[in-house]
């Protein structure tokens, strides 16, 4: 018989001396093929620069500081170490906390979605829920139809499985609905959509919108992911009810006598109302979509942290959850004013901002020819800091736009922020001629 021809070895083994090869080169050599193309979020990159203590940021999604309910978390902790009980120190189930899952439910139903604890799955973060979502649907190549812009760390995770977006610019009642059909028919795989004070732009999907929005999508057979981290930080208007709930009504499964079973999956998160260290979110999907997503991230980390799940479920059972947002609500509805007024007073006249009813965000953007990308860098010479707009578009554009985050600082900061940015503009803009 003849011998078998041992496979060639790979160009870093027969490399003559192994100090040759610098100590990362194996590694590099061997990324798979999918994060040739990943770059780090520009976001990360700019807390960064932005963590030094003189510099105002309006750069990160930031809940404000003094109001990270410090006290409640170290009772719930203090309360989870006496009790006795292992739980919260041990291994848990992948799709998490019962307590806390029927917590959600019950919460939720205040909302008008009605689903049963088997529908839900605690993710760590949205964030995660986004990724487990892009590793269960996407193929390489498949279209995800967003928002035009749209939430950079989603476009991160299904950029993460290569996918392609087909985008929907928005207007102030949120995604251009009409636009809508022609993006449809190129069979996207799902539609991402933010309704309320979208991330970035500050936007709301009005009710209109968002039923003709479930009649399209099921007409083409898209499903829907809706991600609602603000949803429930309103500071003017009514509530306008979540895609998933009016998809349920759409298909007459209103009143809860049918498993839930939509064409919607719905994310939430703890990030924005108690504290994005806890990590805590979650994801609602009919029960085989949960089940799926259990697989995946089972693989990712077992499980969203128990300690963290046990500290967010204490801090939340009696109601202080409820009481929170309705501080927050004020104090974030006074700084967005704050932030609204110094806009009117130093930033110059040709730029535009929307003017959201709830979240932490509002966009600006500046006449054509301006690159907010290029203003950052005079702005953080003047210790100030935002986020440009073009990695918020999938399709390009955005450059003359900027995300303003105004829950993270107090008024007498983003007046003062705001007067400086006002004045680096209003520099560029002058260069521009
Ligand atoms: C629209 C949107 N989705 C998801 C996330 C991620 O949130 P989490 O902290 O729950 O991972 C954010 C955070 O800013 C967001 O704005």
């Amino acid at each position: 018989m003849a011998p078998i021809a041992a496979p060639p070895l790979p160009e870093a083994v027969r490399t003559e001396s192994p100090r040759a090869v610098p100590a990362t080169t194996l590694w590099e050599e061997r990324f798979a093929l999918r994060t040739h193309g990943m770059t780090s979020s520009i976001i990360r990159e700019l807390l960064k620069l932005t963590e030094a203590p003189d510099v105002i940021s309006f750069a990160g999604g930031l809940p404000a500081s003094d109001l990270l309910p410090r006290a409640e978390i170290a009772a719930a902790v203090g309360r989870i170490a006496a009790s006795g009980s292992e739980a919260a120190f041990q291994y848990g189930t992948t799709e998490g906390l019962t307590p806390l899952r029927d917590l959600f439910v019950r919460h939720m139903a205040r909302y008008g979605i009605r689903v049963a604890v088997e529908n839900v799955l605690v993710t760590s973060g949205s964030q995660q829920a986004l990724d487990l979502i892009a590793r269960l649907f996407l193929n390489p190549g498949d279209r995800v139809l967003c928002e035009e812009p749209t939430y950079l760390g989603a476009l991160q995770a299904f950029g993460a499985e290569q996918a392609d977006f087909l985008s929907v610019t928005t207007d102030d009642d949120g995604l251009k609905v009409d636009l809508l059909e022609e993006k449809l028919r190129a069979g996207p795989k799902f539609l991402y959509i933010l309704p309320n004070f979208q991330n970035p732009g500050g936007t709301t999907l009005s009710l209109s919108r968002r039923r003709r929005l479930i009649e399209l999508a099921d007409h083409y057979g898209a499903p829907i992911v809706e991600d609602d981290p603000y949803g429930q930080l309103r500071y003017e208007g009514d509530h306008i009810p979540p895609l998933v709930a009016l998809d349920a009504e759409f298909r007459g499964g209103a009143r809860g006598e049918r498993a839930f079973s939509g064409n919607v999956i719905y994310l939430s998160t703890l990030s924005k109302t108690l504290a994005p260290g806890l990590r805590i979110a979650w994801v609602v999907a009919p029960e085989a979509v949960v089940r799926k997503l259990v697989q995946i991230k089972q693989a990712a980390d077992l499980h969203t942290s128990t300690f963290c799940q046990h500290v967010a479920y204490e801090v939340a059972r009696e109601g202080f959850l409820d009481r929170h947002v309705k501080r927050l609500r004020v104090v974030y509805g006074v700084r967005r004013d704050a932030m609204l007024a110094a806009l009117d007073r130093h930033f110059p006249p040709g730029v535009r901002w929307t003017r959201p009813k709830g979240g932490l965000f509002l966009w600006a953007t500046a006449p054509k020819g301006i690159d907010t990308a290029e203003v950052l860098k005079e702005a953080l010479a003047e210790k100030v800091a935002f986020v440009p707009g073009a990695p918020f578009h999938p399709a390009g554009g955005g450059r003359e736009s900027m995300r303003l985050n105004f829950s993270y600082a107090p008024p007498e900061i983003i007046e003062e922020g705001i007067l400086r940015l006002g004045r680096v503009l209003s520099g560029a803009l002058s260069t521009r001629g």
